[in-house]
């Protein structure tokens, strides 16, 4: 995880910078680097590999300044290069940053700014913002910086200085922590982690999210930006992408939202997951022995897959419940619980009232949450976010695929912080890595399924079934399709299905059966006989290379090969892209179906 680190001050800030570096690379980093400013012209050195590489470039040097940056950066957006190693500048040389945090919309930024004509020397998603302050600067850096990160979305930790702004280092924090030490007669530090500013500052002040810290030789003072509100109306603005709706654009960008969840997350050789927002409850998460879940909707789906995950793979009993349910029942939380809450909007209140419940009980809270600087992310004590842009077709589809992602990324976090071997953890983090790929294919058949849609779209009553991993998935199918299309479907347990549901079968009655290559085949593929002995009509979403089960059912869907863990990240997109079909079939409102909101924040 990138540290930053930035001094002003009367001493010389090379020293004071290396050190803070060497107290944040315990957080984990591939690289480094610092700016220096002597009033004349800022001297930048990065260096690949470990902080000593940047030492022995620095060596010799006698570099010396009273304002300067440093970085330990772990790469997410462009590979481990000096180019992509952290500070950035603009075209010019002025603005300078370091920064902790992932900008979500880079890519709209870029292309808008290289439109303008500024020339990007990078991979990363960190240097848009040097060429946003760039944009607004006008001679005075906190209002540049305070007109960039009103167009930022994402987590943000920064330091910023500029070479014609030069008596000032100003600090800007979202969702990602950045303290400013202060030195009585010496100088301020600001830095991610408060171990960095130890050895020079007796006082430190937090900065809060949306605050713009602004220092200069002989004090400093606080901006607060009112950010939350513009973030909303810039996402209802937000272009569909030449797409009739969001939600078929939400459902196509899948691949890209996985990959933005993933990124920088995954360390394939030691099959381990890197997940920051968690470091600072590591040890206590080492030590749970139970994990509840809470979440609505589509949230809650995703969380009873996180159950065959958690306790297939880390070990951990895992319990998960409706929000509306825990809140109000008295759940029996014994020692050494954790409490996971999966939020797309971070608001949703039956999901908050549980947090707050389950903190009242003094257990531990963590959120895997989409909206950056949300009422849950405020609650909870640490969390995974989404990184997945905003969500604004009502049904959820790319926060679900997403959710799922990190789900499985924190199965490897905790279950290689138990039993979960080396080998075994190489094997997931391989096939989650090759997620947006996969599903990526499953989106070139949307024809295909468009005409599946077409076929079936009359039908009045159906259910949607799945065992173990893909059992939540059969109810994901069946809601999808019930807010979209106003369609009747239910989601069932296959070995449900003759408890009851079977009874309803006739010829007008469709299946949709989520049948992978899995542990369970067999079983559902008993399901689907028992369908089709009573005439019902079968689609069957099914693993590529399966010819057999064109025999046996009416429609074949098919999704790649993958681990059994993550076959519910295929499954489902087909039914999303079903139901999409269906609803505009039928003429629905599929981005506002009636009767729902997109962010429950009432009971
Ligand atoms: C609403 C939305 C659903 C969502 C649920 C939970 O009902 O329409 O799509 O799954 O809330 O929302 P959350 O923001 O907590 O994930």
């Amino acid at each position: 995880m990138c540290g930053i680190v930035g001094y002003l001050g009367k001493k010389n800030a090379t020293p004071i910078l290396l050190e803070g570096l060497r107290r944040e690379s315990y957080r984990g980093y591939d690289s480094s680097g610092i700016v220096l400013f002597n009033g004349e012209e800022p001297t930048c050195i990065k260096a690949v590999g470990k902080l000593e590489n940047l030492e022995n470039k620095l060596n010799g040097q006698n570099l010396k300044g009273f304002l300067g940056l440093g970085h330990v950066r772990w790469a997410t957006h462009g590979g481990v290069t000096e180019a992509n190693a952290h500070p950035h500048s603009d075209c010019k040389g002025n603005i300078w940053l370091v920064h902790n945090g992932i900008i979500e919309n880079h890519k709209e930024l870029r292309e808008s700014l290289e439109k303008e004509g500024h020339k990007f020397v990078s991979e990363t998603d960190t240097e848009v913002v040097a060429h946003l302050i760039e944009k607004f600067f006008d001679g005075n850096l906190e209002e540049a910086v305070r007109k960039a990160v009103r167009l930022i979305r994402g987590a943000y930790a920064l330091a910023i200085i500029a070479k014609d702004d030069p008596q000032k280092l100003v600090a800007a924090r979202l969702s990602s922590p950045l303290v400013i030490g202060i030195s009585a007669n010496d100088g301020y530090i600001v830095a991610s982690d408060a171990t960095a500013v130890a050895p020079y500052a007796k006082q430190v002040v937090n900065l809060e999210d949306n605050e713009i810290a602004v220092i200069n030789h002989n004090d400093f003072y606080i901006l607060k930006e009112k950010q939350p509100e513009d973030l909303e109306i810039e996402a209802e603005d937000t272009q569909r992408g030449g797409y009739p709706h969001y939600m078929l654009k939400e459902i196509m960008e899948q691949p890209e939202a996985l990959e933005n969840s993933l990124k920088g997350r995954l360390i394939l050789d030691q099959g381990l997951a890197q997940l920051g927002g968690l470091q600072n409850v590591s040890d206590q998460l080492r030590k749970i022995k139970r994990l509840r879940i809470v979440a609505c909707g589509t949230a809650y789906h995703a969380g009873l897959i996180g159950k065959y995950m958690m306790e297939e793979y880390a070990g951990i009993p895992t319990e998960v419940d409706i929000a509306s349910e825990f809140r109000y029942r008295k759940p029996i939380l014994e020692e050494n619980t954790a409490l996971l809450c999966i939020s797309q909007s971070g608001e949703t209140a039956d999901t908050l009232a549980a947090i707050q419940e389950a903190k009242r009980r003094g257990v531990l809270t963590v959120g895997i949450v989409n909206a950056v600087g949300s009422s849950i992310v405020r609650e909870t004590d640490a969390g995974i976010y989404n990184h997945i842009g905003p969500e604004i077709g009502v049904a959820a589809t790319k926060s679900f695929v997403s959710q799922l992602a990190i789900l499985a990324l924190l199965t490897l976090y905790l279950g290689r912080q138990r039993n979960l071997s080396l080998v075994k953890g190489q094997r997931i983090a391989a096939d989650i890595q090759k997620l947006p790929g996969l599903v990526a294919e499953i989106l070139k058949q949307n024809d295909t399924i468009k005409e599946v849609a077409d076929k079936y779209k009359d039908f009045q009553n159906g259910c949607f079934i799945g065992r173990k991993y893909n059992a939540p998935i059969a109810l994901e199918g069946a809601l999808k399709l019930k807010e979209i299309s106003y369609l009747h479907a239910e989601g069932v347990v296959g070995g449900e299905l003759k408890h009851g549901p079977l009874a309803l079968v006739d010829e007008n009655f469709l299946t949709v059966a989520v049948c992978p290559s899995d542990s369970v085949y067999e079983k559902m593929v008993s399901n689907i006989q028992q369908v089709k002995g009573r005439n019902g009509k079968v689609i069957a979403i099914a693993t590529k290379g399966n010819e057999d089960i064109k025999k046996i059912v009416d429609d074949v869907i098919y999704i790649p090969k993958t681990s059994e863990i993550l076959t519910p990240i295929l499954s489902v997109v087909p039914l999303q892209l079903f139901a999409y079909h269906v609803g505009v079939f039928k003429g629905c409102d599929v981005d506002k179906p009636r009767n729902l909101a997109k962010s429950v924040t009432v009971e």
